[in-house]
């Protein structure tokens, strides 16, 4: 079965075709960075005009690259949710468009389900696929959760952040910096360079039970820390780099305590770690470090798979669509969308 995938929910347009049988055959993305970049953030209303001029150039663009025609096209396959609602309905009206105009299944597929089967797609880079059941670990500019995954659509939350993102708090830290958005990437970079016994930040909630996690006071001390070095003048380059470092470290800290409380509790060993901060080299590191030493193993997605693209949605989706499912009639796009509602695949009615 061949699916077109449409990821269109934030600041990405992204596309891809995915073969059942062979893989991922065409993946082509498209970033809005730029357009964003001098306001610090995404602005909704330019993220959905820009997904209506990329997302048919990109489609055209993946059905070349994969040698397979429209009329090959089994089931579409777009992002329903969770995200900004003008973003997601420019992907979800031009996929059922497409698929009703080929006389095929459509199916909104979950953000963040997508994040989660993403390592599946590490196989064809050679990398390992991680068996069920597992622990994973959602990062993105706007989750931070532990799920414990026993199949496809079998998903029980067991921690998340109270208030900011992982993402969020590396893209705040970023701006406080004064680097660019998306912040994580560029805090990563510079805290290279930074001394890291020059400032301790503090690891929020993992002295006291459980697997919730809050960024806020950790972006407040970020916050702190630059106007008490400001106070004696601008911040050096070097000011800038040792408090990216205790950044990063404080937040790597955090999230590889929660995984590895989250393994144990769950009796499991494997962890899955998805969503743009998952790119984060020292967080790689420090989770393969520190799970290898307890009998664990982590798995993550190719680099370019981490953040958003449209191979995930591809995927999720055929898998779902090859086991029967399609979009009801009542279909709509959901902004807010807790992935705890998902179930197994379910054919159409
Ligand atoms: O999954 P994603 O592309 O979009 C959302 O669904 O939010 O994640 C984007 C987030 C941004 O907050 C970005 O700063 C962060 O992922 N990010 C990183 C890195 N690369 C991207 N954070 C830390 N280190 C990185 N290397
Ligand atoms: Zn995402």
């Amino acid at each position: 079965m061949k699916v077109l995938g449409l990821e269109t929910s934030c600041d990405e347009t992204g596309v891809a075709v995915y073969d059942t049988e062979r893989g991922l055959l065409a993946d082509a993305l498209y970033s809005q960075i730029d357009i964003h970049a001098e306001y610090g953030g995404v602005v909704p209303e330019l993220a959905s005009r820009d997904h209506v001029r990329k997302t048919l150039p990109l489609i055209d663009q993946v059905l070349a690259q994969s040698g397979i025609d429209r009329a090959d096209i089994d089931g579409v396959a777009y992002t329903a949710g969770p995200g900004l609602v003008g973003a997601l309905m420019v992907g979800a009206t031009l996929g059922r468009a497409i698929a009703a105009g080929l006389g095929v299944p459509a199916l909104g597929v979950h953000h963040m389900e997508g994040h989660l089967l993403a390592p599946m797609l590490a196989d064809r880079e050679g990398g390992a696929v991680p068996e069920y059941p597992f622990v994973a670990l959602l990062v993105s500019g706007g989750h931070t959760q532990l799920v414990r995954v026993d199949g496809l659509g079998a998903y029980s939350l067991l921690g998340e952040s109270l208030d900011d993102a992982a993402g969020e708090a590396f893209d705040k830290t970023a701006k406080m910096l004064g680097l660019p958005y998306p912040g994580g990437p560029h805090v990563a970079k510079l805290a290279e360079q930074g001394n890291p016994s020059r400032f301790e930040f503090p690891r929020p909630m993992v002295k006291q039970g459980g697997l919730d996690f809050s960024f806020s006071g950790l972006k407040t001390h970020t916050l702190t820390t630059v106007r008490a070095c400001e106070a004696g003048g601008a911040l050096s380059d070097q000011d800038r780099a040792d408090i990216a470092r205790a950044f990063e470290t404080a937040a790597v800290d955090t999230l590889v305590i929660k995984c590895r409380r989250a393994l144990k509790q769950e009796g499991l060993t494997r962890l899955v770690m998805a969503g743009g901060v998952s790119a984060n080299v020292r967080l790689r590191a420090a989770l393969e470090v520190k799970l290898s030493k307890e009998g664990g193993e982590v798995f993550y997605p190719p680099l370019k798979l981490c953040t958003d693209n449209g191979a995930m949605i591809a995927y999720a989706g055929a898998l779902r669509l090859a086991a029967g499912e399609a979009d009801g009639p009542d279909a709509e796009v959901r902004p807010r969308w807790p992935m705890t509602e998902l179930a197994a695949p379910k054919a159409a009615a």
